[in-house]
């Protein structure tokens, strides 16, 4: 079977668990936890990093980091993984679904267009028209390793005091333009958070990361991750804590695969390179490109279908899985389920031809070139069937 996207592992890797084991340090301190993080603080060039167990504990924190309380509301879009619309969720506070772009990002012009049409302004703060709820924050997801233009939103949020968190879990070593300035993924707001589960561009096993530029944040982050301890002698708390510190073995994995980011980011481009000056010669197919200012770490390459006629996206599906490649549909939209159906939504049009046109490849770093050929064969043979 040719995987999505599987990890890989060297010796580096083997020689930091090794080191870890050996000085019995394996739970949340320990030296490799802050080298990891003083290096991930290093690569996005953001102030401060404070590594936690998964990208969901990152993006739960982060609402709690900006004070999100019960029936506020945090405008999302509806085309990502799960998990930021559950960390909302988790925070008791409501999502507001927004549509996405042709690259499948929240699409920016419609989130101002709603924040000048729909909103209005008390005491500071930014309100729904419909439901005369607060709206405290905005979460704009990189899919795929992506960045779009959110110069204009992001300047419309802070005058509106509307908080932004990016979800730059599939964005480590993405960049963008920003103002003419080189921005990492996850530091164009208020706070980013980064996953290092296995299928990401470097994994700690199970993992995540908050990116902030603000003490103030980094300082709660770290009190409320690890127990809200105000006297960790007498076991005095003020807060009510959470234990969800990455572990020093998952951070000496992470330490191993840094030091191989370089040329991981560089086989990632090859790949994206390669099966863009492929299928974009086809009838039938296209590569999903990054958006002008980005420059994507590649993390996963999109399959878009221009015509797909009598054939539906699970028959694309099926084929690719007749030959042992393993690829996957776009999640399904998140207002759509079952949990998410009551929320609001708004002008949602886009996200259903991207839905229904595009597929995931197999990316990992690991492919080889048999199986790149082997997995292109697949597309030609589909773009043949479907001009007959
Ligand atoms: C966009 C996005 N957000 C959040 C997550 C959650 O990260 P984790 O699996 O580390 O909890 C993932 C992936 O897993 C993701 O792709």
């Amino acid at each position: 079977m040719i995987f999505l996207h599987e990890p890989i592992f060297s010796s580096k890797e083997i020689k930091y668990v090794t080191e870890c084991l050996k000085t019995g340090w394996v739970s949340t301190s320990g030296k490799f936890v802050s080298k990891f993080e003083r290096q991930i603080s290093s690569i996005t060039n953001s102030k401060y990093c404070l590594a936690l167990n998964s990208g969901t504990s990152c993006l739960d924190l982060s609402l709690k980091l900006l004070d999100v309380k019960k029936d506020q509301e945090i405008i999302v879009p509806t085309t990502t993984f799960i998990a930021p619309i559950n960390s909302i969720l988790y925070n008791r506070a409501n999502p507001i679904f927004m549509d996405i772009d042709k690259f499948g990002n929240l699409d920016s012009d419609k989130v101002i267009r709603f924040i000048k049409e729909e909103t209005y302004i008390k005491k500071n703060f930014t309100f729904n028209k419909k439901t005369k709820k607060k709206i405290k924050a905005l979460i704009i997801v990189h899919v795929f390793g992506n960045i779009s233009n959110y110069e204009k939103l992001i300047s419309l949020c802070r005058k509106r005091n509307i908080r932004i968190i990016e979800d730059a879990s599939e964005s480590l070593g993405s960049f963008y333009k920003f103002k003419k300035i080189k921005k990492h993924s996850g530091t164009l707001g208020d706070i980013g958070c980064i996953s290092f589960n296995t299928n990401k561009v470097i994994t700690t096993g199970s993992g995540g990361a908050i990116l902030t530029n603000k003490k103030n944040i980094y300082d709660r982050a770290l009190y409320l991750s690890t127990q809200a301890k105000d006297d960790p002698v007498k076991f005095i708390h003020h807060d009510i804590g959470y234990n969800i510190k990455l572990n020093n073995v998952s951070a000496a994995i992470g330490l191993g695969q840094l030091e191989n980011f370089k040329v991981i980011l560089k086989k990632k481009k090859k790949i994206f390179d390669f099966y863009k000056s492929k299928i974009n010669k086809l009838k039938n197919f296209e590569l999903l490109s990054p958006p002008n200012k980005c420059l994507s770490n590649h993390w996963i390459n999109i399959l878009k279908i221009k015509n797909k006629k009598k054939y539906k996206i699970d028959h694309f599906l099926k084929f690719f899985f007749q030959y042992n490649i393993q690829v996957r549909p776009i999640w399904y939209p998140n207002h759509l389920q079952k949990k998410m159906k009551k929320f609001q939504k708004y002008d949602l049009k886009n996200f259903k031809n991207f839905h229904d046109n595009c597929i995931c490849l197999p990316s990992g770093y690991g492919l080889k070139n048999h199986e790149l050929k082997k997995i292109l064969n697949v597309i030609y043979l589909l773009d043949k069937k479907m001009k007959t």
